[in-house]
């Protein structure tokens, strides 16, 4: 079958997410195999994988260790449920995700997607407040712009409305505090892009409401669906000490941020905070297989354990903790864990950073900013070429509104991201001339 016969079979069957049935009309790539940081069309095309795949391929595609894992594990067992069971490879990496957050021990919840790990979550929060005696703490603080998630609970806490406006009557009520620096831009971790005032609604909300609430939930440092907006830690760690002050669980989602995406492990890191809750995901197997966690302090757990009461939490998702998935994610940590990978993460940072900051001054460009191994440009009107210029040149990318962003795999060999990022600074100041006229 030549391409375009597969295109046409996949109009015919196909439902892609996120995808007007306009956007297909053209000739779209059908990827057949991925190397490193590349993918590969039906027609031999290469791509750089600008975006790692929904931000989740950390490690890059067919990495030989995940790959290894993941043949080994599938022929000894596919699947096998945590239901009253377990398996080896779900006990070891429970074990060492564990290991990786703060101080306190922790329970690890197995979910799929980074969705289910946030269901998960949420309703953790709410029933533990039942247990504790306080039923009506079961509401949230989120904030505007958050993204946590396409499932309704995760709408109801990260409602964007270009993307949920048809699910507004079916999402709970949740409290929504202003975007942190919401119309200051900034350049990473610079802590003037904290502004007090964002950091105020927020306070203000928390100490108002504390008595009904379950817990606030925030993206920590960026903001991506919200177009990859960044604040400091400083907001963090007021926003955990404010928590712990009034008995409010902080549930942080570490589903795009986790895994060295921020230049740290986590990016809560940064602010040297303990949440209660952490969700992680995507890069959790390296992107290879679907996988997420909500990880929970032992105080929370704790709460779960009957004694003449039922307080067992009924929830779950079939394939949570797969066996093989599993085993891809402690191969995916064991890259985590090599020195060589933070030397190579923090010079490719460099890269991104160093030339991003020369597109900072220029007129058309509303703001660049970067974070780690997140690189975003805004632009005063949505980019009318740049994205399918790069994908032109063979990156792919994907436009938020008016940003345009770069994450790539984090173990990007230095050589090939120095020559993607030339070319994306050169397309992005393309778009700055065509949007000043
Ligand atoms: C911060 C955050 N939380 C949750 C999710 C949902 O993850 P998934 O698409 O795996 O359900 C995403 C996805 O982009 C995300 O960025």
């Amino acid at each position: 079958m030549n391409s375009d016969e597969i295109r046409t079979r996949d109009r015919a069957a196909v439902w892609h997410p996120y995808t007007r049935h306009s956007g297909l009309e053209r000739n779209f790539p059908v990827i057949e195999h991925g190397d490193g940081s590349y993918l590969y069309d039906a027609d031999g095309t290469q791509y750089f994988d600008g975006i790692a795949s929904w931000w989740c391929c950390s490690l890059g595609h067919s990495h030989p260790g995940i790959v290894d894992a993941i043949q080994t594990q599938a022929g000894r067992l596919q699947h096998s449920i945590l239901g009253n069971l377990s398996h080896p490879p779900a006990i070891h990496l429970a074990a060492r995700i564990a290991a990786l957050l703060p101080s306190r021990p922790r329970h690890v919840f197995y979910g799929s997607d980074g969705a289910s790990a946030v269901e998960a979550a949420l309703k953790i929060a709410v029933q533990h407040w039942d247990h504790m005696g306080q039923p009506g703490r079961h509401r949230f603080i989120s904030l505007c712009g958050a993204y946590h998630g396409d499932t309704l609970g995760a709408v109801s806490v990260g409602f964007i409305d270009a993307f949920h406006h048809s699910f507004a009557p079916v999402v709970f009520d949740s409290y929504t505090a202003s975007a942190p620096c919401e119309g200051v831009h900034g350049y990473g971790l610079e802590e003037h892009t904290c502004g007090a005032a964002c950091l105020g609604t927020m306070l203000n909300l928390i100490e108002e409401h504390a008595s009904e609430l379950a817990a606030v939930i925030v993206e920590p440092l960026c903001q991506g669906a919200a177009g990859m907006v960044m604040y400091g830690p400083g907001y963090l760690s007021r926003l955990a000490e404010c928590c712990a002050q009034h008995n409010v669980l902080l549930i942080v989602d570490e589903i795009a941020t986790g895994f060295g995406r921020t230049g740290r492990m986590f990016a809560h890191e940064h602010a040297g905070i303990d949440p209660d809750i952490v969700c992680i995901g995507k890069a959790l197997s390296g992107g290879a297989l679907p996988i997420s966690a909500a990880v929970v302090t032992d105080t929370i757990y704790d709460t779960f354990r009957d004694d003449e009461q039922d307080r067992t939490f009924y929830h779950g998702h079939t394939f949570g903790g797969n066996p093989v998935a599993c085993a891809a994610a402690l191969a995916a940590l064991d890259a985590y864990a090599e020195e060589s990978f933070w030397t190579r993460l923090e010079h490719n940072s460099a890269i991104l950073g160093e030339a991003l900051r020369g597109l900072l001054s220029l007129a058309g460009i509303v703001d660049a900013r970067c974070l780690g191994m997140i690189a975003a440009v805004e632009f005063a009107a949505p980019p009318a070429r740049m994205h399918a210029d790069l994908v032109d040149q063979g990156i792919l990318l994907r436009p938020l509104g008016n940003v345009i962003y770069l994450m790539p795999p984090l173990n990007t060999e230095p050589g090939i991201l120095e020559s993607v990022v030339a070319t994306f600074v050169r397309a992005a100041k393309a778009e700055a001339g065509r949007q000043r006229g």
